[in-house]
């Protein structure tokens, strides 16, 4: 297996394209699944303050008996949790779920545009965190072009990363255009086009990247699964990707992407999938009272 890229963020970091995700998988189950992920090659973990599990994040780091300083941890500030002393009082909490001194990546889950003042308080509050040396960038999920500009123009930082829901289904164009404009890294949730699973009944008309014929084609072609095409399509888009599974096998198998390369006709027919159509909320419609959650214990 070739070795998953490295990409460079404007902090100065690199960061893997390719890391594991653990929203959904619940809390009994993290440890094992993230320990499977690191024996399998995965560098980067992917987990948030509201999925509960940074606990059995960390637990599965010990598990594996790999260095910390080898692995890439990002987790997340709830919404619930924005303005300067809640950021700072919840990210001492998920570092001491996550049992360690600092963070990689840090992010603000979600803007939120209800009280804009609140989250640029948050986001400012990241800045005097990565100035200490507790996170080593900083980085938000679900920003628009609007928002990101506010971030800069009240911080005079630009985040280094933007995770968003992007898949065959849902691509993001344009924000990617501006992204690159902007030296920010895209990274994919639901790189595998899992929002469809967890949405309810109303999106599950959002089609499906496994059974896909278009998809199912092209892994033909190549000896490989649709999953592992689109994450390769992720890879040659210079999108970074945190697919998640709970089975060992698919864990090891959604790594295995970077022994082939897609042609630049099965590049066109992947992006001539997109609906324009996010199986998620919309980033603009979330508050903190959309998910009342909240760290505080
Ligand atoms: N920032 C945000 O707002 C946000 C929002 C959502 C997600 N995320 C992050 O993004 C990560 C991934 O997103 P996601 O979990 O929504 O969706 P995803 O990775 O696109 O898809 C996960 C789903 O696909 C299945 N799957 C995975 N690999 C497969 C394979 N090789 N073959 C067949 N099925 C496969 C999984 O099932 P099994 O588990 O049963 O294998 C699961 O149902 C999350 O874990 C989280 O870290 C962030």
């Amino acid at each position: 297996m070739s070795s998953c890229p490295l990409l460079t963020l404007n902090c100065g970091v690199q960061m893997p394209a390719l890391g594991f995700g653990v929203f959904l998988i619940d809390a009994a189950r993290t440890a094992e699944a993230v320990n499977t992920a690191l024996r399998s090659g995965y560098r980067l973990i992917d987990t948030a303050a509201v999925y509960d599990n940074e606990a059995e994040v960390a637990e599965g780091i010990r598990r594996s008996n790999i260095p910390r300083s080898e692995i890439f941890i990002t987790t997340k500030l709830w919404v619930g949790d924005h303005g300067r002393d809640r950021t700072l009082r919840a990210f001492e909490r998920s570092l001491s779920r996550l049992k360690t001194t600092y963070v990689d990546m840090y992010m603000i889950h979600w803007p939120d545009p209800a009280e804009w003042k609140k989250t640029v308080e948050s986001w400012k509050a990241l800045i005097e965190l990565m100035k200490e040396g507790r996170i080593r960038c900083a980085g938000v999920c679900n920003h628009n072009e609007e928002n990101l500009e506010m971030l800069y123009q009240h911080s005079g930082v630009v985040p280094a990363v933007n995770q968003v829901e992007l898949h065959p289904f849902f691509q993001q164009r344009s924000l990617r255009a501006f992204h690159r404009q902007k030296g920010i890294v895209t990274q994919a949730w639901s790189p595998l086009g899992g929002v469809r699973g967890y949405v309810g009944k109303a999106r599950e008309v959002v089609r499906d990247v496994h059974s896909h014929p278009v998809l199912k084609g092209i892994g033909e072609k190549y000896g490989k699964s649709p999953a592992q095409v689109v994450l390769r399509w992720h890879m040659q888009e210079g999108v970074a990707a945190n697919p998640k599974s709970m089975h060992p096998e698919r864990i090891r198998a959604n790594l295995q992407v970077f022994d082939f390369e897609l042609s630049e006709e099965d590049m066109t027919a992947i992006r001539g999938l997109d609906t324009g159509v996010r199986g998620g909320d919309d980033p603009q419609s979330v508050d903190a009272g959309t998910y009342p959650w909240h760290g505080e214990e």
